[in-house]
């Protein structure tokens, strides 16, 4: 197999290149194939235990990397669940620090989603707590711990959680990839130094080793003629990712769980920022016996190559591609009126050359706290949250809000409301088509956004960049619905 080693030095020039210097020399014949994910946990209950475990991620010569994680797989376990059904999940920390967990994207209720010291108090080493909400909505979520959350997500606590339709789509296989980023050190150990100052004014921290599902991938054995959903998960702390499948059309048909129109997306690079999801459709139109690169070019010359699609020599498994519909059934989340909406501007301020007075870096932003890089209007909520701080505004229970996201910085901002589903409706005043809609929308440098949603959720919500480092360097606020 001449292309497995073709790979092996093209992972291997990345591993050395730049930033992705830790893991040379440790690329072995020993990665993982990245296969069916079965769930590890299905329906209607699950026990969720922080702690810290062991994992072989970059393959078996290497040494295994010390992570925390739930129930001592990395990712934690993927859940999945049916779409209108009760579910529990009981968590007992094994940590030696607090924790909560959040549900990501899940519209549930306000006490149940895991903010400590907004929504619950945390859960104390050895202490347990009792999550029950019941999803409305079908798509792919997440969870993830939501105390001094930059380390214990960037330590990996983190997991999937899918939300099966009622009638699920046609497809041959479907698959998840949870896609992690870390910062190892040469013997394969996250490096220290999370909040690093300088980083955290800037796009956070960026690592050098991507994994699929807990595993330095490489490749997705497939066959010819086959139909694959893909739930792809950005999992990451910091990293964006811009994924281009060569030699293949991926149609993106949900963002955060919501159906969106089918749509090919633009200039062939499926855009995701942290906490971002896309389902997408993806026909195996190549040819058996060929390989095909899943490449990650957002940071430009840091191109590399995530995956190969390996096809097996199989004749196709049938003679045309699929032409089953690849609309998914809409969710039950309620279409903004914006007529009668209010506004409210949330401008995004702060981090190197953020053309503040006093530079960023806490220099001279009203109501900056010490150690914040980042502000919403001109205040910073740092670390997990202060629910003193008052909310950024106040809304009507079944109002119509629009949020008008003004990046005022020179950086990347995925930002992520709780406890709702918004429509993205325009990006510098031009409408954003396919009927888009998310809880994570990824604003650029200087752009301005605007999204909508029903504020039919009671309760004090975070508003937030998903970039841990921008969260809790200031660039969050809550919002409240009553
Ligand atoms: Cu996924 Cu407040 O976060
Ligand atoms: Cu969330
Ligand atoms: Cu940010």
């Amino acid at each position: 197999m001449p292309f497995t080693s073709v790979l092996a030095l093209h992972r291997r020039g990345f591993l050395q290149s730049g930033a992705a210097c830790a893991l040379a020399g440790l690329s072995g014949p020993a990665f993982a194939a990245v296969g069916n994910v079965t769930p590890q946990s299905e329906g209607f209950a699950a026990r969720l235990r922080p702690g810290s475990a062991r994992v072989r991620m970059v393959g078996d010569e290497a040494p295994a990397t010390a992570v925390w994680t739930y129930n001592g797989v990395e990712p934690g376990p993927a859940l999945r669940l049916r779409q209108g059904a009760p579910f529990r999940a009981g968590v007992e920390n094994g940590l030696t620090e607090a924790t909560t967990v959040h549900w990501h994207g899940i519209r549930l209720p306000n006490a149940m989603d895991g903010v400590p010291g907004l929504t619950q108090p945390t859960i104390l080493p050895g202490r347990g707590f009792e999550y029950a909400f019941t999803p409305p909505d079908a798509g792919t979520f997440w969870y993830h711990s939501h105390e001094n959350s930059l380390v214990q997500m960037g330590r990996g606590l983190v997991g999937a959680l899918i939300v099966e339709e009622r009638e699920p789509p046609a497809v041959d296989r479907d698959l998840l990839w949870v896609i992690q980023d870390w910062r190892l050190a040469r013997n394969a150990q996250i490096a220290p130094g999370f909040n690093n100052r300088m980083e955290a004014a800037m796009d956070g921290r960026v690592g050098n080793t991507v994994t699929i599902n807990g595993r330095l991938p490489e490749t997705l054995q497939v066959r010819a003629g086959e139909r694959v959903r893909l739930r792809l998960l950005n999992a990451a702390i910091a990293r964006i990712m811009a994924l281009r499948f060569e030699g293949h059309r991926p149609v993106i048909v949900a963002v955060d769980g919501q159906p969106c129109d089918p749509h090919e997306p633009a200039d062939g690079r499926i855009l995701l920022g942290p906490a971002m999801r896309a389902d997408v459709m993806l026909d195996m139109q190549g040819e058996p016996g060929h390989a095909y690169r899943v490449v990650d070019d957002f940071y430009g010359r840091l191109a590399y190559t995530l995956v190969s699609l390996s096809y097996n020599a199989s004749a196709p498994l049938r003679p045309h591609p699929v032409d089953a519909p690849l609309r998914l059934p809409r969710n039950p989340v309620p279409r903004p009126d914006l007529a009668s909406a209010v506004l409210h501007e949330v401008r995004l301020q702060g981090g190197m050359m953020g053309g503040m007075s006093g530079g960023g870096m806490g220099g001279g932003m009203m109501g900056m706290g010490s150690g914040a890089a980042w502000a919403i209007n001109g205040q910073s909520m740092t670390g997990d949250g202060n629910p003193d701080m008052p909310p950024l505004f106040r809304i009507d229970r079944g109002r119509s809000c629009v949020l008008d996201f003004r990046n005022e910085t020179a950086w990347w901002h995925p930002m992520h409301l709780h406890g709702h589903s918004f429509n993205v409706l325009s990006r510098d005043s031009v409408p954003v088509p396919h009927d888009e809609w998310g809880d994570t929308v990824l604003v650029r440098p200087r752009e301005r956004v605007r999204v909508a949603f029903v504020a039919d959720n009671p309760g004090d919500w975070m508003l937030h960049c998903h970039v841990m480092n921008h969260q809790v360097g200031g660039l969050m606020t809550t919002i409240r619905v009553t």
